[in-house]
């Protein structure tokens, strides 16, 4: 079998994102999607433990894999989470061993995961206000996020990602204050749009474009495009004048990246998805001691990547085309 993942349409795929739990200490009201899945937990049979979670992650590389994104769910929740990154650490193909996080736990493990081997996190912050936080998690303390934060540039779990999802009326008359977080810290702070969940009735009242970002960003300085690989995620990067850290644009509706998705995702019930907006899934479950046999379910999943060329680059348009029937927290986001 071939040692690289390319795809029909010349993309290849690099970057593995794998939820860990469907768990969460928060319950963002935008992320859950309906009351009934809020608190709704993988069987805890069926979540991958760590050496199948290993397994997994060795075909991958196998298959030319190189970039592995731990989520969740919140992945700090799992007990073995260091166990989890000590054991993909061995893997010496991983060049970039990064987690997505709430970083409410980030004050006492920061330090303990860049020991075991991490590269770096991305730490989700959609308010910089304390009753604004407490109001979109739905009970959260913004400081431990903030310590979080703090601790994870000690540790050098750098570069340090920022993401706030932007929500019409909620979070968005605080743009420029998380655009300013950039000037004086070594801090790359990300504005995502947000994206349908799997009951989208309320996508329209909370989606906006971040052209409002870039207007926003303007009143303060010239903004700067900066190029380069950043990581090989869907953001784009620009600085402001004489900023020191970053500003990122992922726009999955307005402007999709889909013609460069480097990706595959593992749901924490070890399926696979060839797409965060497919419904279409590959189990890996039956092949978890059979590495040929798990590679063989790479290939498969890579197969049935979405064509690009299908993609709206209409936001309501491909908003429509969203079909997945699971949480953001089961994919992993
Ligand atoms: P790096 O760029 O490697 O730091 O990571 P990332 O931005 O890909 O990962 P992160 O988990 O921080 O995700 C940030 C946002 O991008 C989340 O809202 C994700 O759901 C979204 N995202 C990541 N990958 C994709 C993708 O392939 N498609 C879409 N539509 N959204 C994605
Ligand atoms: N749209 C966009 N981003 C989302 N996230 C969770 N749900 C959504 C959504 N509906 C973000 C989280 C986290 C990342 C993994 O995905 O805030 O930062």
């Amino acid at each position: 079998m071939s040692n690289s993942l390319v795809d029909v349409y010349g993309r290849e795929v690099n970057y593995l994102r794998l939820s860990v739990t469907e768990n969460c200490n928060l319950s963002c009201f935008y992320c859950r999607s309906s009351p009934e899945t809020c608190g709704a937990e993988t069987v805890k049979e069926e979540l991958l433990q760590v050496e199948e979670i290993y397994a997994v992650v060795k075909a991958a590389v196998e298959l030319g894999m190189s970039r592995v994104r731990l989520t969740g769910g919140e992945p700090l929740l799992r007990p073995d989470i260091l166990d989890i990154v000590r054991w993909l650490t061995s893997l010496k193909e991983i060049t970039d061993l990064s987690l997505t996080t709430n970083g409410m736990l980030l004050d006492k493990l920061a330090f303990k995961l860049a020991d075991a081997g991490l590269t770096r996190v991305n730490i989700s912050l959609d308010s910089l206000e304390e009753a604004n936080f407490k109001k979109i998690t739905n009970g959260g303390k913004l400081s431990s996020t903030l310590s979080g934060i703090q601790k994870s540039l000690e540790a050098g779990l750098t570069p340090v990602k920022i993401n706030m999802v932007l929500l019409k009326g909620i979070n968005e008359h605080e743009i420029a204050s998380f655009i300013k977080l950039t000037q004086n810290q070594e801090l790359d702070v990300r504005f995502i749009e947000y994206m349908p969940v799997s009951e989208q009735d309320s996508w329209g009242d909370l989606f906006l474009p971040l052209d409002r970002v870039v207007e926003e960003a303007a009143k303060i300085a010239p903004l700067i495009s900066v190029e380069g690989d950043h990581g090989g995620g869907p953001a784009r990067y620009y600085r402001l004048q004489n900023a020191v850290g970053k500003i990122g644009l992922i726009s999955p509706l307005s402007r999709h990246f889909c013609d460069r998705c480097n990706r595959l995702r593992v749901t924490s019930d070890g399926r696979l998805k060839p797409c965060l907006f497919s419904e279409e899934e590959v189990d890996l479950r039956p092949y978890l001691d059979d590495t040929e046999k798990l590679k063989k379910k790479f290939v498969e999943a890579l197969i049935i990547k979405p064509d690009p060329e299908g993609v709206s680059c209409d936001s309501y348009n491909r908003m429509k085309q969203f079909k997945g029937k699971r949480t953001m927290t089961q994919i992993g986001g």
